[in-house]
């Protein structure tokens, strides 16, 4: 029973309330819909995040970092985005030492909490990609 309880609070997913008005740190776009990654993107950052994505500096605790997924779409020569799919979410917390620090999260559209292994669905592509910079991709841009 507490390793259950252990287990279901380690993965319990919190929706940072008022991410919307974080730091916007970069956009992009993946328009396969094959890709695991498809959508518009837009990362941003709470205000514990911003000094180490913009100096390099170690990440304390409680930094947070979002990215918002919405439908890509296309008319003409315009890219814009449409309805949101999905927010997925860092928090650096010491504890969550099977996942490098940071407790991951995700939530579909309407909010709610979508059920995930973050070890394998979230920090090993991110081991592969960002291990030298905290398992952060995003990098500042002006
Ligand atoms: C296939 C590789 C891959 C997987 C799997 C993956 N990510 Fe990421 N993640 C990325 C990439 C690449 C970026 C940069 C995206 C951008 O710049 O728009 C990113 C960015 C992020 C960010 C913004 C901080 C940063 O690292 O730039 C968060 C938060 C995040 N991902 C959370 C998650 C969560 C939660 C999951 C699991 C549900 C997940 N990721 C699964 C590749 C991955």
């Amino acid at each position: 029973l507490a390793l259950a309880a252990g287990l279901a609070l380690a993965t319990s997913p919190e929706r940072p309330p008022g991410y919307r008005e974080w730091t916007h740190v970069k956009s992009m776009v993946i328009t396969d819909k094959q890709h695991g990654l498809y959508g518009f993107h837009h990362v941003y950052a709470n205000s514990k995040a911003l000094p180490a994505l913009k100096q390099g500096t170690a990440y304390p605790e409680g930094a947070g970092l979002v990215v918002t997924f919405y439908e890509v779409e296309t008319d003409g020569g315009t890219i814009s985005q449409g309805r949101k799919l999905k927010e997925v979410f860092m928090r650096r917390d010491a504890t969550a030492k099977a996942t490098g620090g940071w407790v991951y999260s995700a939530f579909g559209a309407d909010g709610a909490p979508r059920e995930i292994d973050a070890a394998k669905a979230c920090h090993a592509c991110h081991v592969a990609g960002a291990k030298d910079r905290e398992f952060v991709f995003s990098r500042w841009v002006d």
